[in-house]
């Protein structure tokens, strides 16, 4: 067996340029094939926590390891190879003229080429069901599109871990149970920041809470669900007649 956590992250500390501390001693391991939800009110610290995944914040203390490879300038590239982040907001992601550049960006990027490049493009839109739109301009796109679009830029890269920031956010019902339906076909790592409880229910056996820049409880899902004291002291709320299965 792999004992090498998928994750390490220990003693991260980070201050914002402005001094704004932000995080202030996270500690997370995560298994191979693990999926984990972050929660947490606005202003915690999960994208803070997120952007130090693939290196684009460095941090102010402590370390993070992603399948056994430190984080470092060094390690940059290896590490995004390793480390697939589908942003907040799609736009931050997508900038080529088409669907089908876009998905190939990363992977070509990364020295994929030829026929293994066209398979990796192709299999990663049928994925996220994008095949169809892909000789469209991304701006043409609906939001929840986009939000697919993005989602398939990451995957071209095959990535060990994926790391979901908000992923059903702004997204209409039926939108936001495809890409869950999506999300649970695909074995792999996954760090998915989330406000929708259920979401997190429904994707994530596992969750940590984080407020104020620290890990507060780090449990099942469903416990932490449970805990309507512990949601409410971190200005969590279930939608209003929610039961948990
Ligand atoms: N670029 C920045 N400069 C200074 N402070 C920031 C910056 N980005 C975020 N922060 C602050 O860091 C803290 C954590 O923010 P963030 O990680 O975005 O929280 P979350 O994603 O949980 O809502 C907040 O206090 C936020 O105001
Ligand atoms: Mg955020």
């Amino acid at each position: 067996m792999d004992l090498t956590p998928a994750l390490l992250v220990e003693g991260l500390a980070y201050a914002y340029p402005d001094g704004t501390q932000a995080l202030f001693g996270i500690d997370l391991h995560v298994e191979p094939g693990e999926r984990v939800a972050v929660l947490g009110p606005n202003g915690a610290g999960k994208t803070t926590l997120v952007m130090h995944l693939n290196g684009v914040l460095q941090a102010g203390a402590g370390r993070i390891e992603v399948a056994g490879l430190p984080v470092t300038k060094q390690n940059l590239k290896e590490i995004r190879r390793r480390v697939g982040v589908v942003f907040q907001d799609p736009d931050d992601q997508l900038f080529m003229p088409t669907v089908r550049e876009d998905v190939a960006f990363g992977p070509a990027n990364f020295g994929v080429t030829g026929e293994a490049l066209e398979t990796a493009v192709t299999s990663a839109m049928a994925a996220v069901g994008v095949r169809d739109l892909e000789s469209k301009s991304p701006l043409h796109l609906s939001f929840g599109q986009r939000r697919r679009v993005a989602v398939a830029t990451v995957l071209a890269c095959d990535p060990e871990i994926m790391v979901l920031d908000e992923p059903s956010a702004n997204l209409e019902p039926i939108a936001r149970r495809e890409l869950a339906e999506v999300l649970l076909s695909l074995d792999r790592t996954m760090l998915m920041v989330t406000h929708d409880l259920p979401y997190a229910l429904q994707l994530c056996p596992r969750s940590i809470l984080i407020d104020g820049g620290v890990i507060v409880a780090d449990r099942p899902t469903e416990k932490i669900l449970a805990d309507t004291q512990l949601l409410a002291q971190h200005r969590l709320e279930l939608p209003y007649g929610f039961k948990i299965p």
